[in-house]
């Protein structure tokens, strides 16, 4: 049951599906909050034993069936000569913002080898200490770019656009130079021992149709290009996916993290075989009661049942204010569904 996750990501038929949950390690789970009370976020994501422990909370706690690294998809600003704050309050930031040619011009491809190492390191040790699937992950680059821009109100994007449709040129330099960190940082998770990859398009959804088309699906096109050669399955996150199922299918994922807009059995029959379907329950849900969790989720499962390439999973990650029993209650469910 140990290879559960990775089955179901290569579509073989399993005897249940795999669960695992978008921020699974955070501050919903009491243990977490004990852990984030002594230390910052900065040392949590930076110190490689305590990136451990925080992985390792989730498997002890839930007894979920894939592990995510405990990183962000922020940290690799640090390659390309940035830094990356974590404040209690308002979200992370990243500075100097990048505001113009000239700047992405400069932006330099350090050693990701180096800058990165307690990332690998964490990895190292995590893979040495468990024994399910460990999942690494980084930010698509278009969302990447948008943090890189403008992190200090990070909803509107309006800087972003306005580059976007000013001047493509740099606009893709940027996004290019993202993409090349990107993939020798994945390389470099890989070598660590990760099983599988996520890549985050948290912000897909403020492209429309032609611009997710030009701005983001030919970076996530050339991040999986790169990695494919190695054989370990890539899924790709974007939140509203659902509208996008034809333009991800395309560029053929290992799976797709889908959000809530649309049934998985709708999804699964508009998504070519041979690709992982991933969610879809809206975040929200898990504060409903645990007896109205279990009916959704059996529902959910019933569903699915003679499908392969299933995980389940919420379409987004798991809100900080979710009762922590709830949670659990879940992931009990869709494990001891037969
Ligand atoms: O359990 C996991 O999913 C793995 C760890 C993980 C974190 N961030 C830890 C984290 C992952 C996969 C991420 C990805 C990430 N980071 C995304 C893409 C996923 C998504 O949610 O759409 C984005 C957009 C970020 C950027 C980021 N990091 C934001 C906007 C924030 C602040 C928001 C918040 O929840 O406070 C962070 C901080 C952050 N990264 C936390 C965690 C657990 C908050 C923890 C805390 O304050 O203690």
């Amino acid at each position: 049951m140990k290879d559960l996750f990775l089955r179901a990501l290569r579509c073989e038929t399993v005897p249940r599906p795999p669960v695992w949950l978008m921020r699974q390690a955070g501050r919903y789970m009491p243990q977490y909050r004990a852990l984030r009370e002594k230390h910052t976020l900065w040392e949590m994501f930076h110190r490689p034993e305590l990136a451990l422990a925080v992985t390792k909370q989730p498997i002890e706690h839930l007894g979920i069936d894939a592990a995510i690294l405990f990183s962000d998809i922020l940290v690799i600003a640090e390659a390309l000569g940035l830094s990356v704050r974590f404040p209690d309050q308002g979200g992370p930031r990243v500075e100097p913002p990048i505001h113009t040619a000239e700047q992405v011009e400069a932006l330099p491809l350090m050693d990701v080898e180096e800058c990165l190492s307690y990332v690998f390191e964490t990895i190292r040790i995590v893979k040495a200490d468990i024994d399910i699937p460990l999942i690494g992950f980084c930010g698509a680059p278009f969302t990447l770019a948008s943090y890189f821009i403008d992190s200090s109100n990070h909803s509107s994007f309006e800087r972003a656009k306005k580059w976007m449709q000013e001047d493509p040129k740099s606009f893709h330099m940027l996004l290019y130079k993202i993409t090349q960190a990107t993939i020798f940082y994945l390389k470099g998770q890989i070598e660590a021992g990760v099983d599988a990859l996520q890549i985050f398009d948290s912000w897909a959804s403020v492209l429309d149709e032609a611009q997710f088309t030009e701005f983001s699906v030919p970076y996530l096109q050339q991040i999986l290009s790169a990695i494919e050669p190695t054989g370990v399955p890539v899924i790709v996150f974007c939140r509203g996916s659902s509208l996008r199922f034809d333009a991800l299918s395309k560029i053929k994922p290992s799976g797709i993290s889908f959000d809530w807009h649309l049934s998985m059995k709708e999804l699964r029959q508009k998504v070519p075989q041979g690709i992982a379907i991933q969610g879809n329950f809206n975040p929200e849900f898990l504060k409903l009661s645990k007896g109205e969790i279990e009916t959704q989720v059996k529902e959910l499962l019933s569903s699915m049942q003679d499908e392969k390439g299933f995980i389940a999973g919420l379409g987004h990650g798991v809100l900080p204010d979710t009762p922590f029993e709830n949670v659990r209650h879940f992931v009990d469910v869709v494990k001891n569904y037969k």
